[in-house]
């Protein structure tokens, strides 16, 4: 697909979400992220509502979008498997690890992509990175343990803030909090995933090695580039 090279980065994103369907299996149930790139791809599904089986959300917000446009919504315990997950990043590298989380559904995403086969990341250019950590790394905590992971994360020579919504802490999907973590530079995300996800406390750290992306479509001013991890 060629794009002209004037393109917004809304509308990469409404390029990307389209690019998706591709990888859309008729017949299948598809597990949906969560963010402003995934709400083009949800409002492209529900073109194609009447061919899948419906979806598997990751989000309060993809779930209500989902179900204003039609498209049936299944528990997560009611799908042993799924053929592919579709969500956004906020960070890509050139293996597929992400950083995700900047709209704090990164539990339920990170649990959903774990029913997946295939995950398909859909991003504009801006979020191609090199190194993970320029993008503050969100991470779930259980609240009583907030301040503990921040030193923790102090001791690593990162600065963890508690995400406000409305000068209050944000209480995600799941009643927990968000710390979002600058001064990060993740050069092993499999091995950092796995360090932070044994701390007492932590419900799920942004960092997404083990469940990576299989196959990236980059919103570019030529198009939509396609990366396979
Ligand atoms: C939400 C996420 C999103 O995928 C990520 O923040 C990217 O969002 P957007 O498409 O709005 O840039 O991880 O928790």
């Amino acid at each position: 697909m060629t794009a002209p090279t004037s393109l917004s980065q809304d509308e990469l994103k409404t390029l990307v979400g389209r690019a998706a369907l591709d990888y859309v299996v008729p017949g299948e149930i598809v597990g949906v992220g969560t963010g402003s790139t995934v709400n083009k791809f949800i409002d492209a599904l529900a073109t194609v509502k009447e061919r899948i089986g419906g979806a598997v959300s990751s989000s309060e917000a993809s779930t209500a979008r989902l179900k204003a446009l039609g498209i049936p919504v299944l528990d997560a315990n009611e799908v042993a498997s799924l053929s592919v997950y579709i969500d956004g990043a906020d960070e890509i590298d050139g293996r597929g690890y992400m950083v995700k989380g900047g709209g704090a559904a990164l539990t339920r995403e990170k649990i959903v992509a774990a029913l997946a086969q295939r995950f398909v990341c859909i991003a504009d250019e801006s979020k191609l990175v090199s190194v993970l950590g320029a993008f503050p790394l969100p991470v779930e905590v259980i609240p009583m343990a907030a301040s503990q992971i921040a030193r923790r994360f102090e001791s690593l020579g990162g600065q963890a803030t508690l995400r406000l919504r409305d000068g209050r802490p944000l209480v995600t999907d799941n009643g927990q909090h968000i710390l979002d973590v600058r001064g990060l530079a993740i050069g092993d995300p499999l091995a950092f995933e796995s360090e932070v996800n044994q701390w007492p406390g932590v419900v799920t750290v942004g960092v997404f090695a083990r469940q990576k992306a299989h196959v990236c479509l980059l919103g570019t001013a030529q198009g939509v580039r396609t990366l396979k991890f």
